[in-house]
């Protein structure tokens, strides 16, 4: 797209954005939350919608001249249910600002201030929304690791844990995948009004309908939040959850590839109270400009190349992994279902924050994870997340992710002949060897050309 009004007016800025798009151009993303909107989706975003002012829903406003917004907000609805195939006594709200504002509109609508939420352990790939607290270590560095389940740690670090009593669930010890007869023997104890499941860096598909029966069990609503698999569900790669679980949220702006934003879906019984949750009871007017964005990337992901492009995400995520594995890469879960694989870097002794590091140096963005039962402070952890949705976008596939794991494993033999890569060295010391690591270069340099040959086309 053009810029010459920005170009002109703010010199400054149009050389951040300059930078930025350069780097988005030829450093390969593989942040799994990420992902590469299209130039209509972006067009719609930097749109006059964004100038207007709709408090209120479609034909319920509180000022004049919705018409036009009226609209385009029905339009997304509309759309979000056919892709989504809601049954007819669902309804769907698209004006949650961000995915977390829509997790605590729900907790709004359905609970009482200190009622019971019960969400995925944090550490164990949970998300902060889903009631994320923990008991600092003594030394304070890191959370206790060690325990099968947590029912609210002294440090209430997000709302959801500050406003609602939070018990949390944790994946297998051995498996570290989810264990659903111990998630009912929690849920049996704490009888939680919700139960929560979902999460940022968990690699398998999630039992819904199992869940929805634990949930039934106990008397609580059952939330499911896809907001990373949204994408992959809307075209079939994954399973739903829409109808088995009372309410559904999502992210809009990674596997789905909207701008970013988020929408929830619930039965019409529900959403009555969520609707009022979000507006007036936790926003004011609604980002007209991001509905747009939002109902452009849906009707984009009804396509059937989205469909192909979904089930691509996959395989190379799943071929990522078995590469990774040849190199002796330990995946956690031994592989995915989905479009993300975490990498547990325990035997190869250099850990997330310097690998990370390294890796971007080397051309090559992913961020730094907690794993299950992690025992490293979350500032420097044990693994890395790596995703393929941006990639997948570009039309890299098989024949890229050979090349690009091969890459990983260079960039950690290099790394481990440095002595600032030690446990001990401090990470400014090592950064600085990164930096200026003419061997890192070079593959910053390679990573280049292979981008260059599939352009984004900014
Ligand atoms: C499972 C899950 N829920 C909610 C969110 C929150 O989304 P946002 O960052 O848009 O608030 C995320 C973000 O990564 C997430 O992974």
């Amino acid at each position: 797209m053009k810029k010459p009004h920005l170009q002109k007016q703010d010199k400054q800025l149009y050389t951040i954005l300059k930078k930025e798009e350069d780097k988005q151009q030829y450093k390969l993303s593989m942040i799994a939350s990420e992902n590469f909107t299209s130039k209509a989706v972006r067009e719609a975003v930097g749109s006059v919608f964004m100038n207007k002012y709709s408090e209120g829903y479609p034909k319920k406003r509180y000022y004049e001249g919705n018409y036009f917004i009226d609209e385009l907000e029905s339009l997304a609805i509309e759309r979000a249910k056919k892709l989504f195939k809601l049954p007819t006594d669902w309804g769907v709200n698209v004006q949650p600002l961000s995915g977390s504002p829509a997790n605590l509109a729900v907790y709004i609508a359905l609970l009482k201030p200190h009622d019971k939420i019960m969400g995925m352990y944090l550490p164990d790939g949970g998300h902060l929304s889903h009631g994320w607290s923990y008991n600092p270590t003594p030394e304070k560095k890191g959370f206790a690791p060690n325990i099968m389940f947590y029912k609210g740690g002294k440090r209430k670090v997000n709302v959801s844990s500050k406003f609602f009593e939070a018990v949390q669930y944790k994946t297998n010890p051995k498996t570290k995948m989810f264990d659903y007869d111990e998630v009912e023997k929690i849920a049996i104890k704490h009888k939680p009004q919700l139960i929560i499941t979902g999460g940022t860096a968990y690699p398998r598909e999630i039992d819904y309908k199992r869940m929805k029966k634990i949930a039934k069990k106990v008397g609580a609503y059952y939330m499911a939040d896809i907001a990373h698999e949204a994408g992959l569900i809307a075209a079939g790669v994954n399973k739903s959850p829409v109808g088995i679980a009372d309410i559904v949220t999502m992210t809009t702006h990674k596997t789905l590839r909207c701008n970013r934003g988020a929408i929830i879906l619930a039965r019409e019984d529900l959403m009555k109270k969520i609707n009022r949750a979000i507006f007036p009871g936790l926003q004011g007017g609604p980002h007209n400009h991001s509905i747009a964005g939002i109902a452009v990337g849906l009707k984009e992901a009804m396509a059937p190349t989205f469909k192909t492009y979904a089930a691509h995400i996959v395989k190379n995520a799943q071929r990522l992994a078995k590469e990774l594995q040849t190199y002796g890469f330990d995946i956690v879960t031994g592989g995915t279902d989905k479009h993300l694989i975490l990498v547990d870097l325990t035997n190869k002794g250099i850990f997330g924050k310097k690998f990370a590091r390294a890796l971007d140096c080397a051309g090559i963005i992913i961020n730094y994870n907690t794993m299950p039962w992690e025992t490293r402070p979350p500032a420097d952890p044990s693994a890395l997340r790596v995703g393929t949705p941006w990639i997948t976008t570009r039309g890299m596939k098989e024949k890229e992710i050979v090349v690009i794991a091969k890459w990983f494993d260079e960039v950690m033999k290099i790394i481990a002949t440095w002595e600032e890569s030690k446990e001990d060295v401090p990470f400014a010391d090592f950064n600085k060897k990164a930096q200026t690591s003419k061997e890192l270069a070079k593959i910053a340099n390679e990573v280049k050309k292979l981008c260059k040959q599939f352009p984004l086309d900014i």
